[in-house]
């Protein structure tokens, strides 16, 4: 999953193409996401604009779907499963010690680091939780040493 971030267009000509398509919308809010990283105010006023909509409906569809982010997002995304599994092999422990470890909350991203926290119910990796989902990829009975060096292995 890339963070995207590019800001090399803007929102009116990335939304163009899908304007006068039938539920061209989500396409547009997809396109706008993989550009810039997540939907912006000047992008949700774009598209209330463009497909005649009230910025209100557009926040709701956006917010309906976990996918889609209003804020930037990091270069990393450590996803920590809070699901029952991995609650009973202390994974609200994990998350406590990986906040404090890169002075993060849930749903935040820390800028210096490049890091942004979220949570996430179940990894299909119960049987060897706790689980987290660093980018792409699943880590089983993890530690904060784990995700730590994890992210550094990858250049974080
Ligand atoms: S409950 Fe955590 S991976 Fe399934």
């Amino acid at each position: 999953m890339s963070s995207g971030q590019n800001n090399t267009f803007d929102p009116i000509t990335l939304i163009e193409p899908f304007v006068e398509k039938k539920g061209g919308l989500m396409p547009a809010l997809h396109t706008l996401q993989e550009h810039f990283g997540y939907i912006s105010k000047e992008s949700i006023a774009e598209l209330a604009t463009a497909f005649n909509y009230s910025q209100a409906e557009i926040i709701d569809v956006i917010t309906f779907y976990d996918d889609f982010r209003t804020k930037p997002i990091g270069k990393n995304i450590i996803r920590i499963c809070l699901a029952e599994a991995c609650q009973s092999q202390n994974c609200k422990k994990l998350l406590k010690d990986i906040s404090s470890q890169l002075n993060l909350t849930l749903d935040e991203t820390n800028h210096d680091s490049g890091i942004t926290l979220k949570e996430v119910f179940c990894l299909g990796n119960c049987a060897i939780g706790p689980s987290v989902m660093i980018n792409e990829t699943v880590i089983g009975e993890a530690t904060t040493e784990k995700i730590i060096s994890h992210i550094e292995k990858d250049g974080g």
